[in-house]
């Protein structure tokens, strides 16, 4: 599995260190709320656990499925919910974990989501942003590491459900995607 890897972008503690930072960042604002934190599986899950651990305020979580790329490398700009919320947002403070932003997408439709739904507020953190390959207008509110337009994988991502338990995030070599 490691032997598939070209380059590897961060390491396990430059992505812990920057977690902790995000953290400190959401504890000083969220202060005094109880955020509802929800995490964009699957790809977000290890980052979703990660994180909370950071965040030293009380808190709740909720997880929600969604799709837009099926097992190719680009996004169909068709988003689905395949799997949504437990409970109702209405009146809360919302927290939507990502684990990467590329075209946008798929956050501009979960936001639009949440916003209909009445959410008092709706911030987003994302591990890994791509601003190169946007579509649609959209920063995250708190930002891990800026990538280059380059697909990867590891640390809860995938190619073709593939290499999430890397502890690591890295680029995979071409010859991967070819065979
Ligand atoms: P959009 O284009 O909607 O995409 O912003 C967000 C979702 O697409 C997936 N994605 C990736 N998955 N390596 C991956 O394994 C990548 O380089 C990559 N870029 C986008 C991801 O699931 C994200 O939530
Ligand atoms: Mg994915």
């Amino acid at each position: 599995m490691y032997s598939d890897i070209q380059d590897i972008l961060y390491s396990e503690e430059q992505i812990q260190d920057k977690i902790k930072e995000l953290g400190e960042c959401i504890s000083a604002d969220y202060e005094g709320k109880n955020p509802l934190v929800i995490c964009v599986l699957k790809g977000a899950f290890m980052f979703m656990a990660d994180l909370v651990k950071r965040i030293a305020v009380p808190l709740e979580i909720d997880f929600m499925a969604v799709s837009s790329y099926g097992n190719a490398t680009k996004s169909s700009g068709v988003v689905k919910i395949i799997k949504d919320l437990d409970v109702p947002v209405e009146g809360r403070h919302i927290i939507i974990v990502e684990d990467i932003i590329d075209s946008g997408l798929t956050l501009s439709y979960l936001i639009d989501v949440l916003e209909r739904r009445n959410a008092l507020s709706v911030s987003v953190v994302a591990l890994f942003n791509k601003p190169a390959r946007r579509t649609v207008e959209l920063e995250p509110d708190y930002t891990g590491y800026v990538l280059p337009d380059e697909f990867v994988v590891g640390y809860g991502l995938d190619y073709a459900e593939k290499y999430r338990n890397l502890p690591f995030i890295g680029i995979l070599k071409p010859e991967v995607y070819s065979s």
